[in-house]
């Protein structure tokens, strides 16, 4: 928009991570609810893109899911993977348009803290363009710290996504403005590297706001706060149709 003073401002987009849709399903094992329909019913709420974690222990969402969400979502699937052999072969298989590389430990509940790029460069930088001979955009999710948003460039990355956690987990508003602060200056550093700015992890309805505004995002990846809402709000429908079914056996 020529002149328009938002002209600075990247068009933001929300992947809906469904990984938690996944997780109440697995606690059954049984075959709802399904990730792949929470896809298409976010899609039509109007998400931008669909996020899912293939983690090795295969905790939540599987293989099965993944090949069918590639085939159903319309909008583009954000893969998010560890540096594997295993996960990146599966990954070239599928050609995926977007991922994103994680660290991943066995034991963490959930991703805990940005990937280590001085650990093994050299493997990260393999994986990065194995993914990107396939055709995909790759991103690493890195903590939000000047030094790695450079070392992220260098490793050839197409985007970075910064770690929204310490900014999630503030302990209090000070806090939480120096994470923010710390958020605006990694996003400022990786548009001016020509990378993409993703965000990401522990973003609420109460937190997202701040996050959102920054100039330079053009992504953000939401899951457990939106899945969790969704079952509070689909509650009272998903009684009152169960309701209605022991009325109209006794009628
Ligand atoms: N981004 C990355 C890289 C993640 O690993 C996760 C969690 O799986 C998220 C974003 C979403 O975090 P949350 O579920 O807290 O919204």
């Amino acid at each position: 928009m020529p002149g328009s003073s938002f002209a600075h401002l990247v068009e933001m987009r929300l992947c809906v991570n469904i990984d938690h849709v996944a997780t109440v399903r697995q606690a059954r094992g049984t075959d709802e609810p399904d990730p792949v329909r929470a896809a298409v019913l976010a899609e039509l709420a109007g998400a931008n893109g669909i996020t899912v974690h293939l983690r090795e222990d295969r905790r939540h969402i599987q293989d099965r899911d993944v090949e069918l969400l590639f085939a159903t979502v319309r909008t583009y699937v954000n893969l998010e993977l560890a540096v594997a052999d295993g996960i990146l072969s599966l990954a070239e298989s599928w050609r995926p348009s977007q991922t994103t590389l994680v660290p991943e430990k066995r034991q963490e509940i959930t991703t805990e803290g940005g990937l280590d790029l001085s650990q093994d460069p050299g493997r990260l930088k393999e994986a990065i363009a194995r993914l990107q001979a396939v055709g995909s955009r790759v991103s690493l999710f890195i903590d939000p710290d000047p030094d790695v948003v450079g070392e992220s460039a260098a490793l050839g990355a197409d985007a970075v996504e910064l770690h929204t956690g310490e900014y999630a987990n503030a302990s209090d508003a000070d806090a939480a403005d120096r994470e923010l602060e710390r958020l605006r200056r990694a996003a400022t550093d990786a548009a001016a590297a020509g990378l993409g700015v993703h965000a990401g992890h522990g973003l609420t309805y109460e937190n997202v706001m701040p996050v959102a505004a920054i100039p330079e995002c053009e992504e953000l990846n939401i899951g457990h706060s939106i899945v969790s809402r969704s079952i509070l709000i689909g509650m009272e429908r998903a009684v009152c149709e169960m309701g209605e079914l022991l009325r109209r056996a006794r009628t």
